[in-house]
């Protein structure tokens, strides 16, 4: 047995341990977390951070929400999981709710991001069979470079990104891939009469907060429209209030024809995540074609109803739509006052800071240590690229002070 050096601070403890008994395929900051409410987290030396990252966006509700928490303690003590070798009584109101706030007929309950992706090209691809037509093992789906849909070998196997595929192949093949805000690519791709679907994110998160230009999901709706091909949006990241509007297809009054969920969908208590489709799509996967023994189960139909409830009742887009913009004032403000800070952009509270940096330089790292060590957390993606999304919850003035925070990193950081 390996014996833990006992002249090591708590957080360096912790982060020993996870190094020598933990794969190794994330590349933390140095802060080791113990507790969370609302938009701040403490280490486990008690110091306070703010959190600019929520979990990449499942804690939109805020850290341990008093009346998730509660939600979930009570269900847990009455029933967690079935299988959906039964009924219960959670799973159908869950539904109700979400067809009522989202309008689809039907919700296929899944648990991780990526668990709703695969579910979606599988749907698809289903679909592409039994009502467009196309010939069985041909359907194929349009996705962006630059893209992120998790993990498994179908998400890896539509990815750009060396980081994410090297090394995994054989790939799952299917996948046409064009650039990423291309409409001209895509009226090119949509020719092929075997695309059965365009899966995107309206916004790409892990890419950077990659923004579309204004019109391109209305006009990218439209040409699927024409060629009968499902138009998907993976709102993983982007939904649930996060942009300003409970889904970023909203922003253009578009109502896609596959809609995944995910993080916020649990407020950041347990893996959800779910597909919305009618029933002309929903209806081509039949009994004991798919599923999970987690999906669905009543803990995480209780959780995600009151997760949903909470972002209706506290007005959490519309908070996400003000504060952004407040954010993106300060943040425009100390790009004019730091020349390092090369663009900022963002929607709602899904926001981020492009760092100008040479390929090898670690400026921006060094920058998140730097804010870390002044109470705000965030992280660098693509090296150059720091994203900054809070909890939904957060005040005006916690906007201000992450804003000082970061100005102040800045000036220890370049001086
Ligand atoms: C847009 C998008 N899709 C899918 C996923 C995968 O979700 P999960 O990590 O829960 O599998 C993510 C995760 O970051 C995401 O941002």
């Amino acid at each position: 047995m390996t014996m833990i050096d006992t002249n090591i601070s708590t957080g360096e403890k912790y982060i020993t341990l996870e190094d020598q008994y933990g794969a190794h395929n994330y590349h933390p900051l140095p802060v080791v977390l113990e507790r969370g409410l609302g938009a701040l987290v403490w280490d486990v030396d008690g110091h306070e951070y703010l959190d600019f990252l929520s979990a990449y966006s499942a804690v939109n509700q805020g850290h341990c929400h008093p009346k998730l928490i509660e939600t979930m303690m009570r269900q847990a003590q009455k029933l967690t999981l079935t299988s959906r070798a039964f009924y219960n009584n959670m799973l159908g109101e869950y539904e109700l709710l979400m067809h009522k706030t989202f309008g689809y007929d039907k919700l296929l309950p899944m648990n991780t991001g990526a668990e709703a992706v695969e579910t979606a090209v599988k749907l698809c691809r289903k679909w592409a069979y039994q009502v467009k037509g196309v010939d069985e093992n041909k359907a194929k789906i349009i996705v962006f470079e630059g893209n992120f849909h998790g993990r498994t070998m179908s998400a890896v196997s539509m990815s750009t990104d060396p980081s994410s595929y090297t090394g995994f192949g054989p790939f799952v093949p299917g996948f046409i891939k064009i650039p990423f805000n291309d409409l001209a690519a895509l009226t090119q791709a949509l020719e092929d009469p075997e695309v059965a679907g365009f899966l995107f994110e309206p916004i790409q998160g892990e890419a950077g907060v990659q923004l579309l230009q204004e019109g391109f999901i209305s006009k990218a709706f439209e040409l699927c429209r024409q060629k009968q091909v499902l138009f998907m949006a993976d709102e993983i990241q982007t939904g649930l209030a996060r942009t300003g509007l409970m889904l970023a297809c909203d922003h253009e009054n578009i109502r896609p024809d596959v809609v995944l969920l995910g993080k916020a969908l649990s407020g950041g208590l347990l893996p959800i995540s779910a597909v919305l489709a009618d029933n002309e799509i929903m209806m081509c996967i039949k009994p004991g074609e798919h599923g999970s023994t987690f999906g669905g189960n009543p803990l995480a139909c209780a959780v995600a109803m009151k997760a949903i409830q909470i972002l209706m009742d506290e007005n959490l887009a519309f908070k996400a739509h003000h504060l952004g913009i407040r954010l993106r004032k300060g943040l425009n403000q100390l790009r004019n006052e730091f020349s390092i800070i090369k663009e900022v952009r963002g929607k709602g509270l899904l926001n981020a800071i492009e760092i100008d940096q040479n390929e090898n330089s670690d400026l921006a790292w060094r920058l998140c240590v730097k804010m870390s060590e002044n109470g705000l957390l965030a992280k660098p993606t693509h090296g150059h690229i720091i994203r900054l999304a809070p909890p939904l919850v957060i005040s005006e003035a916690q906007i201000d002070q992450a804003l000082d925070i970061i100005r102040t990193s800045l000036v220890e950081l370049l001086n």
